[in-house]
């Protein structure tokens, strides 16, 4: 195993990445918070290695926070997905800036069900999914549902610790296993004109979720 990044640096890096320039209500464009990236990355790789040398999907990658992450923890490979070509275009200023090898960006539609061609293809998915706020109920759980589709191992996602007993419910009926691996606050910054205080402190579980044999 070669040495991993100090969670410090692994912050400090992502605090340097570009965000969004022109965040879209719609598609709850917002970053993940690079503290709360950094500590969800360290969780996933030093408790169950699920980075180094893997095969890693970033589903609506956004900025690339997760993704870029995930490679700067050793990844072998990362998928990055977002539906949003401004998105992407900030993903490649970041992956230019930190030259990042490799990172291949992909503009699709996550939940197009032509992606079933991977089923079964990632070591480890990682989301922050949008959390279905705006007039798209229900969106997170069609992105966990997704994620589980592609990964042969397990799903890494970010979810307002709000909606823990909904997704128990759904592991249950899914068939598969999942658990919260850590509990996280979300320091939402007022990015939307709607949004009246400056930032909201949001609960938010860091789940792993797999299949049973995983
Ligand atoms: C909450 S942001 C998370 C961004 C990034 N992963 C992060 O953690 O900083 C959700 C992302 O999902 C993307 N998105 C929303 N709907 C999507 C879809 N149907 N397919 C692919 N990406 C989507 C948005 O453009 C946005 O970048």
């Amino acid at each position: 195993m070669s040495a991993l990044m100090k969670l410090k640096t692994l912050e400090g890096h992502l605090g340097a990445l570009s965000g969004f320039s022109e965040p879209k209500i719609e598609l709850e464009q917002y970053e993940t918070p690079a503290h709360i990236a950094a500590v969800a990355l360290y969780t996933m790789q030093t408790q169950y290695e699920a980075l180094e040398n893997k095969l890693v999907l970033d589903a609506g990658c956004g900025p690339g926070m997760l993704g870029i992450g995930a490679s700067l923890l050793g990844a072998g490979m990362v998928v990055a997905m977002d539906i949003d070509d401004g998105a992407l275009e900030v993903l490649q200023e970041n992956i230019e800036e930190m030259e990042i090898p490799n990172i291949d960006a992909v503009q699709c539609d996550f939940l197009n069900s032509k992606h079933c061609r991977w089923e079964n293809y990632f070591d480890s998915v990682l989301m922050n999914p949008p959390f279905g706020t705006k007039n798209n109920a229900g969106i997170d759980m069609k992105f966990l549902r997704m994620g589980l589709d592609l990964a042969c191992d397990s799903v890494y996602s970010l979810h307002k610790s709000s909606t823990r007993t909904h997704i128990q419910k759904k592991i249950k009926e899914w068939g598969v296993k999942g658990n919260v691996i850590a509990e996280l606050r979300y320091n939402l910054p007022a990015t939307y004109k709607f949004h009246r205080q400056q930032t909201r402190d949001i609960a938010v579980d860091l789940w792993r979720i797999h299949h049973v044999q995983s």
